[in-house]
């Protein structure tokens, strides 16, 4: 039975992969700082999955992490997909470091943990869902896109260290668009997609071990049109959501 370790999977995006892998007969782990979420979902399918409360941010994480590994028997896929991000027009400082310490921090500690254990291994799938604002920088989010700028840039670096030192290690950088979850909560976001169905997406992208992909179409377009912009005329723009 393939096991998977998900962090962010008390809700959103993570939570609703999670459904799916388990339904597929996978075993998981999964970890987030909402125990009681955790353990609601593992009190649904107790002999398939394990939980570990964990939050990235802290120094004890990669052993938490460990610990979870070995409950559950081993790893072959990593999927994180714990996340924080605001819009922040009054560029808010506190806003701006607490995004930086969970997608930038949080991200390095748990992606090396994957990636030292797969190295040990001999061989696993480390999957990120990162966003399509890393594409450029986002005046109405400045430490959001920017930290999923840098995580685009350290799967690709971790890819290329993979391949310098012969680990066979997968990468998947998953981009969606304005997907409804907790994280969106309280705004209102234009072309708007369901978390459900972006997992089914997720999933199937994981299992063809696609490196890169932008859900959906219409943010493919977006994207591509965005990434022809120059620099003057892209920082001229007002790109807001609202
Ligand atoms: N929603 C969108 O439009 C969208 C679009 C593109 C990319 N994304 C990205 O997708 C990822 C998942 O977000 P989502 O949209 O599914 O939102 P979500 O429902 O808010 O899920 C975020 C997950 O991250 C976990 N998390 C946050 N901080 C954490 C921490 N310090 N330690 C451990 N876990 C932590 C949360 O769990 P706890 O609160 O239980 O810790 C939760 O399970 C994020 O990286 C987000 O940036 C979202």
């Amino acid at each position: 039975m393939k096991k998977a370790i998900i962090i962010g999977a008390t809700s959103g995006m993570g939570l609703e992969v999670a459904k799916l892998l388990v339904a597929k007969g996978w075993m998981l782990g999964i970890a987030g700082r909402r125990e009681e979420v955790l353990q609601h979902f593992k009190e649904q399918h107790p002999k398939q999955v394990e939980v570990q409360r964990m939050d990235v941010t802290q120094n004890e994480a990669p052993q938490l992490m460990q610990q979870l590994i070995d409950r559950l028997g081993g790893m072959d896929l990593f999927l994180l997909s714990a996340g924080i991000g605001w819009q922040n027009m009054e560029l808010q400082r506190d806003i701006e470091l607490a995004t930086a310490a969970t997608n930038v921090e949080g991200f390095v500690r748990m992606v090396t943990t994957a990636f030292h254990y797969f190295r040990e291994q001999g061989g696993g799938h480390i999957a990120v869902i990162s966003s399509i604002a890393g594409t450029k920088g986002l005046g109405a989010a400045p430490a959001y896109s920017a930290t999923k700028r840098f995580q685009n840039t350290y799967i690709e670096a971790l890819s290329q260290l993979a391949h310098m030192q012969k680990y066979p290690i997968d990468f998947t950088d998953i981009r969606p668009g304005f997907v409804a979850t907790d994280l969106l909560k309280g705004g209102h976001y234009p072309m708007l997609m369901q978390a459900p169905r972006v997992a089914t997406r997720i999933v199937k992208a994981i299992e063809r071990k696609k490196r890169v992909v932008v859900i959906d179409r219409r943010y493919q377009i977006l994207v591509f049109f965005w990434r022809l912009i120059p620099r003057r005329i892209w920082e001229s723009l007002p790109i807001r959501n609202r």
